[in-house]
Parts: structure tokens; sequence; C-alpha cells
């Protein structure tokens, strides 16, 4: 039986490419996209993800739009990462009908994880308003849903985060709200940069998608992001931190994890974002987060691409 789920996205580059191959592996059931302000602000996460979905023929997919600015904070975009309008331009010509009045994202995670208790698995790979303010107005969720996957953080490479030296952008863009998803009980797993970093598409890569339907897109959406990529890392080429969170979802054994106590900074200038691992129990707390210790990026690329290679 496909896994039911919902993929929260900030839609951005990486969350297109995340939900081409979410749809394109054919082996979940997407319940629902559901949209939150991030990568950029909200109402351009929703045109690029039901762009997206059109380019790919499931508008069948509905997005819901979420939060429009993190709990507390001003909201922190990612314009110089995702460029302009958060794909490069990619998708300038892809018509999309008016959007429709949809319920609040919030709202329809809490219906969805009581509908389907035990068998939702939802996929965070934008900052995590959405799912702490439904947490907030149904804390019951945490006991209903079967797992929450998340792309976020930094916990065991120090100083390589992409925000601040210990903090990553989803987390960093609003931590209360991590913080209150980290709390909440759920079962959790957090793909964090520690691995996604690992998994880089490249240039050569993108090359294997010609002649295929997606090969324009792929290379033209990400200029810009491959761009910032060969400025910070020296390399010309995108980490897949999106693709490889579903990538998870699709085949846990992409990655390795372990449980652990992982809390996140809401206070310090310094560390604001930052997720703590205590990885010798120094708080003796119960653990509360799978993070990862390791991926098999050659099999999850392999995989990746081989899912993009669609030739109608
Ligand atoms: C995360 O932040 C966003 O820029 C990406 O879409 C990804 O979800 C990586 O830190
Ligand atoms: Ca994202």
């Amino acid at each position: 039986m496909m896994k039911k789920i919902i993929l929260d996205v900030d839609t951005g580059v990486d969350d297109a490419l995340a939900i081409m191959y979410g749809a394109e592996s054919k082996q979940l059931d997407i319940l629902g996209i559901t949209a939150v302000s991030g990568n950029v602000p909200l109402h351009m996460v929703m045109k690029n993800s039901r762009r997206v979905l059109k380019m790919i023929g499931r508008e069948d997919v509905k997005v819901y739009a979420g939060a429009d600015r993190p709990l507390f904070r001003e909201a922190d975009y990612e314009f110089r990462v995702h460029g302009e309008d958060g794909v490069g331009g990619a998708l300038d010509h892809v018509e999309i009908a008016e959007e429709e009045e949809s319920m609040f994202a919030p709202d329809f995670i809490i219906e969805q994880a009581k509908k389907y208790k035990k068998e939702l698995t939802l996929i965070m790979v934008g900052p995590l308003t959405n799912l702490a303010l439904a947490l907030r107005k149904e804390p019951r969720i945490a006991e209903w849903i079967d797992e929450v996957v998340m792309m976020g953080g930094i916990v065991s490479e120090a100083g390589k985060g992409n925000k601040l030296p210990n903090s990553e952008f989803n987390i960093y863009a609003d931590a209360e709200a991590a913080s209150i998803v980290f709390k909440s009980g759920a079962n959790m797993t957090l793909v964090s940069l520690d691995v996604t970093l690992k998994t880089f598409m490249t240039i050569e890569h993108i090359d294997q998608l010609k002649g295929t339907k997606y090969y324009d897109f792929v290379l033209n959406s990400t200029e810009v992001f491959r761009g910032f990529s060969k400025m910070r890392y020296g390399k010309n080429g995108c980490a897949l931190h999106d693709p490889l969170t579903v990538g998870y979802v699709i085949d846990p054994t992409f990655l390795e994890t372990k449980k652990y106590y992982v809390d996140v900074e809401t206070v310090s200038p310094l560390g604001y974002g930052q997720t703590i691992c205590d990885f010798r129990n120094l708080w003796e707390k119960e653990p509360n987060v799978n993070i990862c210790l390791s991926v098999d990026a050659e099999r999850f690329l392999d995989s990746f691409i081989s899912t993009l290679k669609v030739t109608e």
C-alpha cells in the first residue's frame, strides 16, 4: 500500500524538485500540499507549487495556504539562493487557473491526521510554522501522525550551518515553531544539513536528463541556486535537501538514523535556530528525534535522477 503523505513546502528550487520526485516516484499517496512562508513569501509559494503540479500533470493534488509569516519573528526570505520568484524564473510559461479558496493548511493537517490515524506521514521541507499551529490547536495530532520527517538543522557538523554557523534555514526561519514541534512527542526524523549537503546534484547529473521531459526545468530552475553553491562551496550544483527528505520516506534505507534528545535554541543571537543534539545525554531527557548519522548518497542520487527521467 502506498504511504499517505502531506508535503509541507516553501517552494523554492529544491522544494519544487521534491514535489516532482515524490509525485513521479508513484510510491506516495499525496493527500495534499501545504504551503508556508519561507524561501519566498506565501503567495509565491502557492503559485510556484501549483505551477510545478501543472507541469507534472498533477493538478488533482490541491495546495493549501498556511502561515504567511513565522510565529513571532519577521520573515527572512532567501531570494539570493532561490531567485526573485523562488524558482529561478523557470515556470513563467506555465499557466494556472485562478486560485480557489482553500482550507487553512494547519486545519487540513489536523483533519487528515484525524481521518488517517497512524497512517499519515508529514514531510516538512520548509519552516515548521504550519505544524506548530496545528499542534497548538489539536495537540493529539502528535499521537495520530505516524511519522513527521523534517528537513532542517545541523547536529554533528558544528560551524557548517547555512544561516548562522550553527543554524540551518528552515529552523532559523521560525525557531519558536521548531521548538513547539520538537517538544510535541510525535515520532520525528530530522534530515539535517549533515546529510543533505552530501547529496549534491552536479551539472553532470543534470546532463543525464538531456532529452527527457524535465531537463529544461531542472537546468533553468537551478541556475541561481547553482551559482550560489559555486560561490559558497566551490561546486556547480545543488544540494538536494528537500528531495532527500522525500527520499527517506520512499526508501528509509537511504539514511542511517539514531534517536537522541534534540532541542532548539530560541534566545541567543549567536545561536538562534541551532538544533542542539544531546549525544551524551547530559540533560537526562528521553530521546525525541531520530537524527541522521549517514547517507547512501550515490544510491539516493541514482534514484532521484532515474525517477525524473520521464520522457513524456
Ligand atoms: C532548506 O532551506 C531552503 O532554502 C531549502 O528549500 C531547504 O528546505 C535548506 O536549508
Ligand atoms: Ca524548502
